[in-house]
């Protein structure tokens, strides 16, 4: 008999469930192979293959130059090393904003050549059409509200959304028209936390928050972050479990070390 056991893949209707029943989802973003097979290992619930790629992969400076093909070489890599994990993709800047055709193109194009579960968008009510027409062809949406790097240039810079009534009412309202749409979660991203709880309360898709409190169904950082690679990125929201930058470096300082005093190979490391 056989004790190999099956893993469970998480689904986007196990994540309404666990909205439900109040157990908390946690969501980390994956860019590759190496690092995707330690995060679902880990047991995850769900990898973003995020646009943040952009930043953390190629160094741009903002999210925008990244490409559709790109995305799909970032999220095939991460798909090979799957067990458990929901994949979401985010569709890069450019690819959806035109029409709803060309949306439902690059959904397809992500799905068809990556493998992934589910795509994200960034954007409310001015996207609607483009996610009903994604839904429309059985491909599982993430919406994404509150702060939006791909529209950094429209808002000037990356502070906190929604502090002003009228911005918060709006977000509210385009939560609201995500769940209607069928989205099966939301990210909000770096908005008051009074304001993400009441609208994870008014909403019944779970909402996964990053610099949004604790009152959320969820939470996703950047994995480069809570590792502390990224050492010069420290914003009030961002929780560092190790500080890699400075044990790497250490690691790199005594390997050339090793090298250069000719410590390294030893006559146990060579053949
Ligand atoms: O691209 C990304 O990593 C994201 C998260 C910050 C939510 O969209």
């Amino acid at each position: 008999m056989s004790v190999h056991k099956e893993v469970k893949k998480v689904t986007t209707h196990q994540l309404q469930e666990m909205k439900r029943r109040g157990e908390k989802i946690a969501m980390l973003t994956a860019y590759d192979y190496t690092m995707a097979k330690i995060i679902d290992h880990a047991g995850i619930d769900v990898i973003l293959v995020g646009d943040s790629a952009s930043n953390v992969m190629a160094g741009h400076e903002t999210t925008l130059p990244i490409t559709l093909d790109q995305m799909i070489y970032h999220a095939s890599s991460v798909i090979r090393a799957i067990d458990r994990a929901l994949v979401v993709v985010d569709l890069p800047f450019g690819s959806y904003q035109g029409n709803s055709k060309e949306a439902l193109t690059s959904a397809i194009k992500i799905m068809k050549e990556s493998g992934a579960h589910a795509v994200k968008l960034e954007g409310g009510r001015e996207i609607k059409d483009s996610i009903e027409r994604i839904l429309s062809a059985g491909i599982p949406v993430m919406g994404h509200l509150g702060l939006t790097p791909q529209s950094i240039y429209k808002f000037g810079t990356y502070t906190v959304r929604a502090k002003e009534e009228e911005e918060a009412q709006r977000l509210l309202a385009d939560a609201k028209i995500l769940e209607e749409c069928g989205c099966f979660a939301l990210v909000l991203e770096k908005i008051p936390a009074k304001l993400a709880a009441q609208v994870a309360k008014s909403i019944s898709i779970p909402v996964i928050g990053i610099g949004a409190g604790g009152g959320v169904d969820g939470q996703v950082l950047v994995t480069h972050d809570m590792l502390g690679m990224t050492h010069e990125f420290s914003p009030r929201f961002l929780r560092r479990y190790l500080n890699l930058y400075e044990s790497m470096t250490g690691a790199f300082e005594q390997y050339i070390k090793d090298v250069k005093s000719k410590d390294f190979p030893n006559e146990n490391e060579q053949y």
